[in-house]
């Protein structure tokens, strides 16, 4: 039997384009994500995040939920385009209430509210004028965390900047698999520092209106050599930059990490970095959130992830039914060594979970045993890495709810909770009741 520290954090993870639905309610404008779904050919089955979860309206039936399951935190994010419709001010009256509401609902029930900033949703507006290449956005960004830490500062406990930001930078400016679906690693390159100036400054300005804990949470997906030939080694370190070194190097350390940097100056791709932009970056954070699912085997190839030049390989391991790797160790390899080199003073996991797709019975009884034997061996590896001298608080699993998986659509489903599609019913799997007794006895059985 594992026990974990007094006050470790239990929650779920969400995010706001994935669940609330209500796109044109409450003074909402499109956000990059609305206009990249409604795109034909970008989703899986044409399927958008225009209904999602109807969370929007449900919020309260689902915090109940949480709360029904003994959870002591939720991590959610603030659709960026709900509250600043226009990029730019003023906020929307009607988009703060409704996160004001949201979260006078959990503190009502004793549930920990952790906002994250930005999960991806930049309003439609600010991708207009140039997103995240253009440098003006990291002024929008900051002034639209200043209007949700003026209404909520006293009352959200963890404040988190950006979700993942290499899958906006990457994913969504250099290979343009994910919104707003742009292919230019100059622009992707621009968008990583940005991104990284805009998490700075919101940092400054978050601590100045008195936010409690102010966090981040990139997303650590260990890349190692699929063989032992130097050029993949090389690879490796150079795909390990790309995810994770280019968004943790800056923030502890100061600087970008060499390998990358001198591949994006040999393909032109560098970003304009100015005059004290890298201490900007460096504003002392109270946590480091990591969002760890897989990781990949990897070889050198120079036509694959741009200046980077790397293919992933899966690794001979047991895979979820979207096919990501499991390997429970690497989490505790991935919190020690990520603690090892960064030092932060205190760490969460931010995202952790699996998708495996299992309907209800003709009962309605939805059992998930894959699910729970996958938290189990993560929770338990969380626990070895604090038995290492991890400052780990608390574990996020992703997700309370089957949602809007992205550019998969409703096809994966990663929530502890059931939700069919039709009425919107909510039912708890049987991963959702395993994860209660591990959180209301802070203990793994
Ligand atoms: C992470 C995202 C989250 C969800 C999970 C499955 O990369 O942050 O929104 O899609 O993957």
């Amino acid at each position: 039997m594992r026990t974990f520290p007094d006050g470790f954090l239990w929650g779920t993870a969400t995010a706001a384009y994935q669940i609330e639905g209500a796109v044109a309610e409450g003074g909402r404008k499109p956000s990059v994500w609305d206009t990249f779904a409604h795109t034909p050919g970008r989703i899986e089955n044409g399927y958008t995040g225009d209904v999602a979860c109807d969370h929007y309206h449900r919020y309260d039936e689902d915090v109940e939920l949480m709360s029904s399951l003994g959870l002591g935190a939720y991590r959610f994010s603030a659709g960026w385009s709900r509250v600043m419709p226009d990029g730019v001010g003023p906020a929307n009256p009607a988009g703060l209430d409704f996160y004001d509401r949201l979260v006078d609902a959990l503190l009502e029930r004793g549930i920990v509210p952790a906002l994250t900033l930005n999960h991806w949703d930049m309003p439609q507006a600010l991708q207009d004028r140039g997103g995240w290449p253009d440098r003006a956005t990291v002024d929008a960004f900051v002034e639209y965390a200043r209007a949700l830490a003026g209404r909520l500062g006293d009352r959200v406990r963890l404040w988190t900047t950006h979700n993942e930001p290499w899958v906006i930078a990457y994913n969504g400016y250099g290979e343009g698999s994910m919104a707003p679906g742009v292919r230019d690693w100059k622009a992707a390159s621009r968008a990583a520092h940005h991104l990284l100036l805009a998490h700075g400054r919101a940092v400054t300005a978050l601590r100045a209106l008195g936010a409690p804990e102010i966090g981040y949470s990139p997303c650590v997906i260990p890349h190692r050599p699929a063989t032992d030939r130097p050029e993949d080694a090389l690879a490796a370190r150079r795909a390990n930059e790309l995810i994770y070194g280019w968004f943790l190097d800056p923030v502890f350390h100061g600087r970008y990490p060499r390998l990358l940097w001198d591949r994006f100056a040999e393909h032109g791709c560098l970003p304009d970095v100015e005059d004290g932009d890298m201490d900007e970056i460096r504003a002392p954070i109270d946590f480091l959130g990591v969002n760890y699912y897989m990781v990949f085997d990897t070889v050198d190839d120079p036509d694959e992830n741009g200046p980077a030049g790397f293919r992933e390989l899966l690794p001979p391991l047991p895979r979820t039914d979207c096919d990501w790797p499991v390997h429970p160790d690497g989490l505790r390899e991935t919190l020690v060594e990520i603690n090892r080199e960064y030092r932060p003073k205190a760490m969460y996991v931010t995202e952790n979970g699996a998708s495996y797709d299992d309907p209800p019975r003709a009962n309605g009884v939805v059992d998930d045993p894959r699910r729970v034997e996958f938290l189990r061996s993560h929770f338990a590896a969380a626990h070895g890495a604090i038995e290492a001298g991890v400052p780990l608080r608390g574990y996020f699993v992703w997700t309370l709810l089957d949602n809007f998986e992205w550019i998969w659509g409703y096809n994966r489903t990663f929530g502890i909770v059931h939700v069919d599609r039709d009425t919107q019913r909510r039912t708890v799997k049987s991963s959702a009741r395993f994860y209660e007794r591990v959180a209301r006895t802070n203990t793994l059985p």
